[in-house]
This record gives structure tokens, sequence and C-alpha cells, in this order.
């Protein structure tokens, strides 16, 4: 087959199979008896299971000792999925190094920023940089996509897991060398380091690569452009291992897609999946809710970005928790309905996989209290019977699989590398959070009930009446070019506190903030404001900030809000500038999404663009929109804990999270409904 008429951007189906959404979880037959397995192909298949993750941790299980290979357990395991009609994402299994290879190299093993070794124990111990991990690593890859290329059960490869979850940050020598590397790919010579890293500051000039180090330990704070550059060259490096894990398996198989399950979740940045989505032929995300107000949009935001990044393609669930998870400080159970919501919120922002960790919960090891799909209580349980429903569903909306996220009229940026370089020490507040920040703007839209895509940066911003770009702190010349263009073709942007603040290289746009913005958005800042943690300033709207404020200066826009009191009473919190058919507003101070919510409304009535529901509905449901050529499937959420009527929305009904037909969505619940292509021209 030539690569030409490869397809691998799904798991791999029979030719003409009927569309459907994936079901199931990571499959670790290996920390049971054998006669638990025919149990659970029993489950799986009552469950709807059609594909489980297999073997992920199973490197020490299938190589015992550097030449010897065990793999018949694994053989009669792909065998009964098989012959049960579930297929496998089989796992290279290089996850978690075994204890014979980290005693023969201990060399493999990660060091920490102050020095310390990081000991095998628990999982993921290994540099990413490693010469001698990945020669052991890619043998075994080599051995396992050998052994199962013909395997009818194998519809997908699932590299290693969840890259960079513990091991992002390697400062060992190993890391050094290939940081240096790194740079001077980047740079070219050491003096054009020395210009970019600023070394002028300090006495920090180097004078060859070699004294050029990650930024360990130092005695006060590291050169923030070595900082940044250390992120970039972390995220790098594990791309790097991914694609070198991908190739090989390209090689020995070339018809069969590979993914690697990403972490678009709450705080984890480290790995810059906007530009990793590229290097995998479909996405996969893992997700698990944090407590707290905000959770619940937190998933469906994190859902939204994965969709992103992934354009719009459908993208695979590979882990969520049918119920609690063990690694927070509490771990409460889910809330009957929140394991539907949360799986029907992922689908409505394109999965067309949903999948958990794991499938029987564990009798044993770090993970016994994290939940599965099958509880220790066994099959006998509500869980269970969830989890049967929850297939039933998944069936139901089969007509859904294949199909694109509508895209939306607006849209909110998000920029990795503004998420580390804002974040950092030695700015004007350790308080200023820009993922809240993005997902603050997220809420307000929900609240106002209209659609929003999260998008990577550097997206095309084509076909997108609002541009939201919170906190676009590091901000290259092009893209600041971009904007203004977007701006200047009729776009209404948005954007807030600390954004256009450096270059590329962290160095400061001089002559007043936000240098790279300040002429398209009217204004200019002497100075920052930030505020002590739990201050909050009034605004003369009636709403109040908290965080930071600007001392802004009007240079041609216009004071929408001032401020009421605090450093900067009666001067501007909130600015507009028009510029030909288009906009930019400045919003300089953390409103949160109540405080956001009449900022937004002006924008959207400015720019034109309404909510798609009928009023009442607008807050109390999230819309999610997915299409084909001649339907569209409205996903509706109840946001809310009260009953909420459905009414003035035509479609036919396909999936209802509880099965009543009355008119009202009650907290929790989930209505997804097919209605025809209104077509627009
Ligand atoms: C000390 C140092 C200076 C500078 C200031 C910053 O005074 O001597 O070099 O770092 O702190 O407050
Ligand atoms: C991650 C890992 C899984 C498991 C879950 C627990 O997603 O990939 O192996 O540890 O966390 O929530």
């Amino acid at each position: 087959m030539s690569e030409k008429t490869i397809d691998r951007s799904w798991i791999r189906r029979e030719p003409g199979a009927t569309p459907r959404l994936e079901y199931g979880a990571d499959y670790n037959p290996d920390q049971w008896p054998r006669e638990v397995w025919d149990e659970d192909v029993r489950l799986m298949r009552r469950a709807g299971v059609t594909v489980v993750s297999l073997a992920i941790f199973s490197w020490a299980r299938i190589q015992p000792a550097a030449d010897v290979w065990d793999f018949e357990w694994l053989d009669d395991a792909m065998d009964l999925l098989h012959a049960n009609g579930i297929s496998v994402d089989l796992a290279t299994a290089t996850a978690s190094p075994p204890p014979w290879l980290t005693t023969a190299h201990p060399e493999i093993l990660p060091v920490t920023r102050t020095g310390e070794t990081v000991w095998p124990g628990a999982r993921q111990h290994w540099r990413p940089t490693s010469a001698v991990f990945r020669e052991h690593a890619l043998r075994l890859v080599d051995a396992v996509a050998t052994r199962y290329a013909d395997h009818p059960a194998l519809v997908a490869w699932h590299v290693s897991n969840e890259l960079g979850c513990h091991n992002i940050y390697d400062y060992s020598d190993d890391a050094a060398r290939e940081f240096r590397l790194w740079l001077e790919r980047r740079y070219g010579s050491v003096d054009a380091l020395n210009v970019a890293w600023g070394t002028a500051f300090w006495s920090q000039r180097y004078s060859a690569w070699e004294q050029v180090l990650p930024p360990r330990l130092a005695a006060s704070h590291p050169n923030p452009t070595q900082q940044i550059d250390f992120k970039r060259f972390s995220s790098d490096a594990l791309k790097d291992y991914l694609v070198a894990e991908r190739e090989l398996l390209r090689r020995i198989t070339p018809e069969v897609p590979v993914t690697t399950n990403f972490m678009i979740m709450n705080e984890t940045n480290g790995m810059n999946y906007a530009d990793w989505a590229a290097e995998v032929d479909f996405v996969s995300n893992d997700h698990y809710v944090l407590p707290g107000e905000q959770s619940r949009d937190e998933l469906s935001f994190s859902a939204n970005l994965t969709g992103g990044i992934a354009g719009h393609r459908p993208w695979f669930l590979m882990e969520h928790s049918t119920s609690a998870v063990n690694w927070q400080s509490v771990n409460l159970a889910k809330q009957p309905g929140e394991l539907f919501r949360d799986s029907l919120t992922h689908v409505a922002h394109g999965a067309d996989a949903v999948c958990f960790f794991q499938w029987r919960q564990s009798a044993a090891g770090a993970e016994k209290f994290h939940s599965g799909m099958v509880p220790h209580a066994g099959e006998d349980s509500d869980l269970y019977r969830d989890v049967v429903r929850l297939g039933e569903t998944l069936r139901d909306l089969a007509p859904v699989a294949g199909t694109s996220v509508t895209p939306a009229r607006a849209a909110i940026l998000f920029d990795w590398e503004s998420w580390w370089a804002s974040e950092k020490d030695s700015h004007p507040t350790q308080l200023l959070r820009f993922r809240a920040e993005a997902l603050d703007w997220y809420s307000a839209f929900l609240d106002a009930g209209v659609r929003v895509d999260v998008l990577p940066s550097a997206a095309s911003l084509a076909g997108y009446d609002v541009v939201v770009a919170p906190v676009f702190y590091l901000m290259p010349q092009d893209t600041a070019d971009a904007l203004r263009a977007y701006v200047e073709g009729g776009g209404h942007l948005v954007t807030t506190y600390f954004s256009g603040i450096v270059d590329e290289n962290d160095h400061v746009w001089l002559g007043g903030y936000p240098g790279a913005l300040r002429e398209l958005l009217g204004i200019r800042i002497q100075e920052f404001g930030p505020l002590l943690e739990g201050d909050t300033v009034a605004l003369d709207n009636g709403t109040s900030g908290s965080v930071w404020t600007d001392r802004i200066d009007l240079e041609g826009a216009d004071a929408l809000v001032r401020y009421a009191d605090g450093p900067q009473s009666t001067r501007p919190a909130v600015t507009r500038n028009t510029v030909g058919a288009g906009s930019a507003t400045y919003v300089s101070t953390r409103l949160g999404p109540r405080g956001l919510a009449p900022v937004l409304a002006e924008v959207l009535e400015l720019a034109g663009v309404e909510s798609e529901l009928p009023e009442p509905l607008r807050g109390s449901v999230e819309l999610a929109v997915r299409g084909s050529a001649d339907s569209e499937f409205w996903f509706l959420v109840n946001r809310t804990a009260e009953p909420v009527r459905i009414d003035g929305i035509d479609g036919e009904v396909i999936v209802r999270s509880v099965r009543d037909d009355g008119p009202a969505l009650g907290s929790r619940e989930v209505l997804v409904l097919r209605r025809p292509v209104t077509s627009t021209d």
C-alpha cells in the first residue's frame, strides 16, 4: 500500500463498518489471575465496550530481563479480546522502565532542579534525552510492533503514556548536553544566545557552549529567557521521543495509526500540545476534574481546546474517571448524572471515543482507590449499571460519529508560551494565573449562552467575529501583525492585562505597555498596578477587579469602564479603540465571569454575535454543536443545580441522559437533538 492511500485519521475499522462512538478503558489484565479475564470480557460485552488500551505498564512483564521475552500472556489477551469483538489500542509499553533496566543503567534516571535523583519505585522514571533509555525502549517497541503487526485486534498504537506527566523537566547532564544542542540550533552562536538571553545582566555572559546549563537551583531568579527556552526545549525533547517511537511503528505497520494520550486539563502545562498535535495521527486526551466552582466549565473548556488543537476533527477521549480518583487531597465520588454529563460533554466537543482509566479497579498498588468501570463492589453496583447504560447511550449517539464540531463565531486564543512566560518568577505578581483568566472568559461566554471555540494561538482567525486573547504576554512581531490585520479586516479583538508585553526572547517592547499592541489598542501604560492577595478595586459599572490594574493613558481609545477607587481611581479600566470596521478592547484587571459579563455583552453586540439559544436557556444550558452535511447535533447540557425547561428548540431527541419525556432538563442532565442543517446562504 502506498503512503498516499493510507488513512490513519482514526482507529482502524473494517471497510464499510457502521460509524460508532468507541467505548472502553485502559485494561491491565496482567494485574489479575487468568480466570478474571473471562469475567472481564463478559462484562465488557455487556457494557458495550468496543476498544481497550492494553499493556500500558507491562514492560517488566513483557521483558522480565534484558534478553528474556514473555509474550504468551499478551497473545492470550489479544486473542481473547478479538474473539469477543473488542479491538485493541495497543500500548508500546515503554511508559515505565523495569527494575532490571534501572539497576543496570541508573544513568537513565531523571535529576531534579536541585540535583536529586528521581529513583524507581513509582513510574515514568526516565530521562527524555537519555540515549540509553531510548535504545532499550525502542527495542521493546520493535518487539511489540513486530509481534502484533498482523493481529486482527490491533486498531491503533498507544505510544508510552501521558508523556511528561512526571518527567517533563529533567536537569541531568544528558539534558544539559541536549539543551545546548537545541540552543545551538535555535541561535547558531553563543553571541546570539547572549543577546537573546540578555546576559549583559548579572554577569551572565557566556564565552563557550559548554558553560550553558539548564536552569538548575540557583542563588536567585535564574535568567528568564533561559527558563522559557528550557520549557520549549523540554517540550521538544519529549516530542522528539514521541516521534522516534512513531517512526519505528510506521516502518513496521505503516497502516496503523499512532496516538499518545495528551493531558489537556487544569494546570498541566509542560507540554505544548498545540505543537505536538501535528505529530500524532489523531489527538487523544485524558481529562480529570478538580473540585471547585468552575470544574464543569473547566471540563468543557479542556474538551473544547482539545478539539481546537485537533483542527476540529474527531478526537479520542483516552481517559477520564467513572467516579473518584486517588491523587487529590480529597477524592470526591461523582454525583449521580456526572458520569453521563462529563462523558457527553467531551462528545459534544468532538470526542468520538469515551474511555476511562481503568477497566477493573485494582486490588493492589497506588491506584487501588481510583474508580474503574468495574468497581471493587463488582458488577452488582450502581456504578457498573451506569457504565452499562452509558454504553447504550453511546450506541444511540452513533449518528454523531465522524461529524465535526460546527465552528462558533467567537474564539478564545490559548497560547502555551504565554502561559509559561506570564507565570514566571520575578514578575509584578505571583498571583496571575493564565489559564484561570482564559477559563473566566469561557465561563462568561457560557453565561451569555454564546458558543465559543478555544483555539491554539496560531490558528486562523478567518470567520471569527470576536476573538479574545487573554494574558497574551509573549508576543512576537508577526503575532502582533496578525492581530492588527484581524482588527483592520473588521474583527473585534479583546485582550487583557499583561498582554503584548515581551517578544519571543522575553524582552520588553519599549516605550510604554503593552508595546506590541499599544497602537492597536490606542492606550499607553506607564506602570503596572498589581493588587495584594484578597484586595479588590471597584469599577464604575458596579463590578470589581482583582489581581491586576494598569495606569492607563488613552491614546485614541475610549474608556468604557473606569476605576472607582484604589490607586487608579478615575482612570480607565476597560478601553476600546475603533479601527475601521473592527475594534480592539482592553481589560486591565481580573473581573471574573460575572464582571466580564457586561464587557462581553457589549463586544458581542458590536460584532452582531447572538446566542443561538432561546432567552430563558442562556446561561443555564451549555450548547455545543456538531454537524454533518445534512444534520446538526445540538448538545444541551444543564449547567445548573436546578431543572431547566427546554422550550422553543425543535429537533429529534437522540439522547436524553435521564429517560423521561418532560420538557425539563434536570440538574446535570444532557439532551442531544438532531436538527436539519440550516443553510445560511
Ligand atoms: C539588591 C541588589 C540589586 C538589586 C536589588 C533589587 O539591592 O543589590 O542588585 O537586585 O536588590 O531590589
Ligand atoms: C493518568 C494515567 C493513568 C492513571 C490516571 C489516574 O491519567 O495515565 O495511568 O494513573 O492518571 O487518574
